[in-house]
């Protein structure tokens, strides 16, 4: 049976958990698990975070399963509600609120003026502080505040956030964004977040009550020309296969659709079972590496479907149905993303259904390094 697969440890997620309580001390950790935890599995991932204080997801779907599985932390909706009938399945589920437009406003004054309410929402006011994705605008936070104190429907005090554009490289408009956001939340109570994994890493001035990881608690690092064993975090997923052919190529010829890469000596090619129907980016260059036997080989020609190719070399030792690596624990996601021309992100969200996904407590990752 084809052997493609992605391993999700939980024990380095757990331990990724720790390691950024151990960084941002001072603050609670809200973990990001949106979008099924970046590829990871929302309810596996969850349930093994059980001592985050809180979780955040970006559909009321997601909270939901969350949920039905039993999952009982506070749960952030990061873009809030849609639509009014919303509201009262929130209140239900007990889920908090991120408010960003003055429609949602609306809609919850709106809300408010139905009888049988009596179960108060906790939300959070987003600033936008030069993102200009959702968020309230600067000089209009003050008075939304008071507007929304004026509720009896939201809990008190209104807790405050924002985010950052590119705390991962840009510590100029980082700072700004800071100073930006203390200036418009001045004399507002409230619990305040703004740092995502680059802003706990870059920025610890914004830790403030809350931060908000995503990618660390994946092991991933977001900051450029960096991994996750750079800040004592360990990869979550490895997503792996095996070598499906061992063939010698001449000098010459070409490999896979569109002819794309020539061999130019006498060498061997492994045929690994997994393709872009599988999660892995079509648009990897050659050279990208893959993990294989102890190395890294590079790719060669262009990813199909079901299967790539590697360059093992003229002295080839692999066989048919060796482990194959792509991401994970001795292949980092942070070195492979920059040769598909993206990041750690999109690979771990990409990971199709196709995959089976194992899921084990490798202690030794927790003792080991
Ligand atoms: C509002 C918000 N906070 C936090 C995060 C987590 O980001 P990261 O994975 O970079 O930590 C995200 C993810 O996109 C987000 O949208």
């Amino acid at each position: 049976m084809r052997s493609t697969k992605a391993v999700i440890d939980l024990a380095a997620l757990r331990h990724n958990l720790q390691t950024v309580k151990q960084i941002a001390q001072d603050s609670k950790v809200m973990a990001v698990v949106k979008a099924n935890a970046y590829g990871h599995g929302l309810v596996e991932v969850a349930k093994a975070l059980d001592e985050t204080d809180m979780f955040a997801v970006a559909t009321l779907e997601e909270a939901l399963s969350l949920r039905k599985a039993d999952i009982n932390q506070d749960i952030l909706l990061l873009e809030g509600f849609f639509t009014f009938e919303e509201i009262p399945i929130i209140q239900k589920y007990r889920l908090q609120l991120v408010l960003h437009h003055k429609n949602q406003v609306e809609t919850l004054l709106r809300y408010q003026q139905s009888p049988e309410i009596n179960e108060s929402i906790k939300v959070w006011l987003k600033c936008d502080s030069g993102m200009y994705r959702l968020g309230f605008a600067l000089g209009e936070v003050q008075t939304v505040q008071q507007t929304l104190n004026a509720l009896n429907i939201i809990e008190k005090p209104i807790k405050l956030m924002s985010h950052f554009a590119s705390a991962d490289s840009d510590q100029e408009f980082s700072q700004e964004q800071i100073e930006k956001f203390i200036a418009a939340t001045q004399g507002l109570a409230g619990q305040r977040s703004m740092a995502n994994s680059a802003g706990i890493l870059a920025h610890k001035k914004a830790h403030w009550d809350w931060v908000r990881p995503g990618l660390l608690i994946y092991g991933a690092s977001p900051i450029p020309c960096s991994t996750g064993s750079d800040y004592d975090l360990r990869p979550v997923m490895s997503l792996e296969s095996q070598l499906m052919a061992v063939k010698p190529i001449g000098k010459g010829e070409s490999v896979g659709y569109g002819r794309n890469w020539f061999a130019e000596t006498d060498t061997n090619i492994g045929l690994v079972a997994i393709g872009y129907g599988d999660g892995y980016p079509r648009h990897a260059k050659n050279g990208t590496p893959v993990w294989i036997n102890g190395r890294e080989v590079p790719l060669v020609g262009r990813v199909s479907m079901d299967m790539l190719a590697v360059d093992l070399g003229s002295a080839v030792k692999d066989k048919v149905g060796d482990r194959v690596v792509l991401w994970g624990k001795e292949l980092p996601m942070e070195k492979v993303a920059p040769y598909a021309d993206t990041i750690p992100y999109t690979l771990c969200c990409g990971v199709t259904r196709r995959v089976k996904f194992e899921y084990i407590n490798d202690q030794t990752s927790n003792t080991n390094s």
